[in-house]
């Protein structure tokens, strides 16, 4: 019979202290590679999953230095808006900005308004010749749902514009002499060639911090799979603009992810895409081989998942992290370690294990930016997080053919407390890891991973870890 080997995950181990001559948590430098030419702020990354990143989740991920993943469970023309939105969010100069027709009514530019989650829209009849501006202002006292856009909007005659080619500084000048919120740039015709909008350049020179692309838009990915329509979901994503594709295969070890990867790659050479999910060495190489930028590292660790009781197959992921690790470090491609954290310890435990970044699902569940309502149980407030292979997240999938009786999940759904803005837990989790770097004296992560020496602890040690012998308020 074959050895059998012991794998290991956070729980089973500690880091041990190390001499520290860090003075302060501050001069700890947490950025890190998230593929292989995209550096982020902060290793967190919420998980690709249909109750965690859409839009919402992506925006506010970016301006905390890191970037969300467009799950790939709706179709492809929603994920394509959703890419956009976050695309849109910041943008010094909006090159073709939303347009509305004049005859359009106060209840249409409503919908428009939640649709593109936009506040104000350029007036035009055929999209191009500029006719005014309408913005939140001209509408807040109107009450007739059927007014006309012609009727609120500030016409041509009374709109402050801008020329093509405009540089940034005069159009803050612009802006704030006149007190005015958005400058339409205009060409010699009057048609429209742009926006500028104040809110975007106050964004644009205060976040620093932000993931931005080289003409300052926040960063976003997509996830895609390898099913039949799977690269018109890619062109249509690249067209876009999405900065990152992930493959997101449950079993990314497969034929199908590595030949969907070099399709990407050999057709959009600038795109960064990560291959996943894999938990061995010969896993995460093969991906590399094919062309991925990183490699999302974990096999049923989630904690919606239930893949390894359902099949049998997994590895804990601290081990799965270490058997992958020096793949990636062999050929200098990012490690993400997908799923499995359930405290901030364990995500210093995963980057010292050699991990680049982390991504969460679970964690990020129940903040105000995932998608879904929040929901009152016995006067607590909870939101849904479901496995992308669970029962109902099968049924739901666009063009489901699966009855019920026929799928088999691998995932659960979940209800979790609702936990306010995503920001209160990327400040836990780095508070923690600032922490953690200062117990190994590391200054960053990669010092993190060159001091890092594991213990590994009993079920004592365990209970002991935890808060012991009182209750906790
Ligand atoms: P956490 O622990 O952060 O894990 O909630 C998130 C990761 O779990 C994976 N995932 C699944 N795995 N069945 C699985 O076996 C599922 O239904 C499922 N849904 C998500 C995924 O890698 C995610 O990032």
């Amino acid at each position: 019979m074959q050895e059998i080997r012991t794998a290991l995950t956070y729980d089973d181990v500690l880091l041990v202290p190390q001499k520290s001559e860090l003075k302060s948590r501050k001069d700890t430098d947490v950025s890190t590679q998230l593929t292989k030419n995209i550096k982020i702020n902060i290793p967190l990354v919420p998980a690709n999953m249909d109750t965690v990143t859409e839009s919402k989740m992506a925006i506010a991920m970016a301006y905390l230095g890191s970037v969300g993943i467009i799950h790939r469970f709706c179709d492809i023309d929603y994920q394509v808006k959703e890419v956009k939105k976050v695309k849109r969010k910041q943008n010094v100069i909006i090159d073709n900005p939303f347009t509305i027709n004049p005859q359009a009514t106060l209840k249409e530019v409503r919908a428009k308004i939640l649709e593109h989650n936009c506040q104000s829209f350029l007036v035009s009849e055929n999209g191009q010749d500029l006719l005014g501006i309408i913005t939140s202002r001209d509408m807040d006292f109107v009450t007739d749902e059927n007014t006309k856009v012609l009727d609120m909007m500030t016409p041509k005659e009374k709109l402050i514009t801008a020329p093509v080619g405009i540089d940034i500084e005069k159009a803050k000048e612009i802006l704030s002499q006149n007190k005015i919120e958005k400058l339409p740039v205009v060409d010699s015709a009057f048609r429209i060639r742009g926006l500028i909008t104040a809110t975007d350049i106050i964004r644009n020179y205060n976040n620093g911090h932000a993931s931005k692309d080289a003409k300052g838009r926040l960063l976003v990915g997509a996830a895609v799979g390898a099913g039949d329509d799977f690269m018109e979901r890619v062109k249509a994503l690249v067209e876009a603009e999405v900065d990152i594709l992930v493959v997101d295969i449950a079993h990314g070890h497969s034929v199908n992810a590595m030949e969907a990867i070099k399709t990407i790659k050999t057709q959009y050479p600038s795109i960064e895409v990560i291959g996943g999910n894999v938990a061995t060495a010969q896993g995460a190489k093969d991906l590399i081989l094919a062309g991925a930028d990183a490699i999302k590292v974990g096999i049923g660790p989630g904690s919606i998942c239930t893949t390894r009781i359902t099949t049998g197959f997994g590895i804990p992921q601290l081990s799965a992290i270490l058997n992958c690790a020096p793949v990636c470090q062999q050929y200098n491609i990012p490690l993400i370690a997908d799923g499995g954290v359930k405290q901030p310890g364990d995500l210093v435990k995963a980057l010292a294990a050699g991990a680049d970044s982390v991504m969460m699902g679970g964690q990020f569940s129940g903040t105000e930016e995932t998608p879904g309502a929040v929901l009152s149980y016995r006067g607590q407030q909870y939101k849904i997080s479901r496995g992308m292979a669970s029962l109902t997240a099968a049924l739901s999938r666009p063009n489901a053919k699966e009855k019920i009786e026929d799928v088999t999940p691998e995932g659960v759904e979940a209800r979790v407390p609702f936990k306010g803005p995503a920001k209160n837990v990327v400040n836990l989790y780095v508070g923690g890891l600032r922490s953690g770097l200062s117990y190994a004296n590391a200054h960053n992560i990669k010092e993190l991973q060159a001091h890092a020496q594991f213990i590994r602890i009993t079920a004592a040690g365990m209970t002991e870890s935890h808060s012991h012998d009182n209750q906790v308020l």
